[in-house]
């Protein structure tokens, strides 16, 4: 089987409490490996994301059965408040694809996405990832911060260029830029 798919995510997928941000009390958010069942909720939050394409619910089951183990989320009780869905390339292992990124509005600009990232990278460093790559359209600020934040971090450089047009994209969607972090020590 290749790297990076749900095989492995039952070894990968322990929970790890984290602290939420003082703004938010005492709440303790949990980070772990999707279920299945996560799935319609994963699609939910995209679609109320704002900036995200949003696919199919069964893609995201589909990712959910078959990806866990190269994403996370977030668990504020039953409810989740944010995901990180990703894989990693199959004709070059050592990176690491964000495929969507999403944080409910109530959980925003309190650290989440970065420790999230900072959560499913730790996870994958072991299998020899030392790149994470991410395409964000130009005006997606939050994102690219997000990015520059997490190269910024590792000691990292971030290369920027275009993965695919608008002519490629179709539909008036603007250029996806591929963002390369690495390597990562
Ligand atoms: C992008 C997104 C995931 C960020 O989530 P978040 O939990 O609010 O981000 P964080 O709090 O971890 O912030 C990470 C960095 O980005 C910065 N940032 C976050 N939101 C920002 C905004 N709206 N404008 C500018 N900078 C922002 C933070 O200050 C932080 O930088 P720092 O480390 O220098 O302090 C969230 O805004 C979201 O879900 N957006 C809609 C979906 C989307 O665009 N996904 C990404 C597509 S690739």
């Amino acid at each position: 089987m290749p790297p990076g798919d749900a095989s492995e995510s039952a070894h990968i997928g322990q929970d790890t409490q984290v602290r939420g941000n003082q703004a938010r009390g005492s709440a303790e958010l949990t980070f772990d490996a999707p279920r299945i069942d996560d799935g319609p909720r994963l699609w939910e939050l995209a679609a109320n994301a704002g900036a995200l394409d949003v696919n199919s619910r069964y893609a995201y089951l589909l990712w959910c059965r078959d990806f866990a183990g190269t994403s996370v989320v977030a668990r504020d009780a039953d409810r989740l408040a944010g995901f990180i869905t990703g894989y990693r390339r199959p004709q070059a292992p050592d990176t690491y694809f964000v495929w969507q990124v999403a944080v409910g509005q109530d959980h925003r600009r309190r650290g989440l996405a970065r420790r999230m990232l900072d959560h499913v990278v730790e996870r994958l460093r072991p299998q020899g990832v030392r790149f994470v790559e991410a395409t964000v359209t130009p005006d997606n600020k939050a994102s690219i911060r997000l990015f520059e934040s997490f190269a910024e971090a590792n000691g990292a450089t971030m290369g920027v260029d275009v993965l695919f047009s608008e002519r490629e994209l179709g539909s008036g969607h603007e250029p996806e830029l591929l963002h390369r972090i690495g390597p990562l020590d």
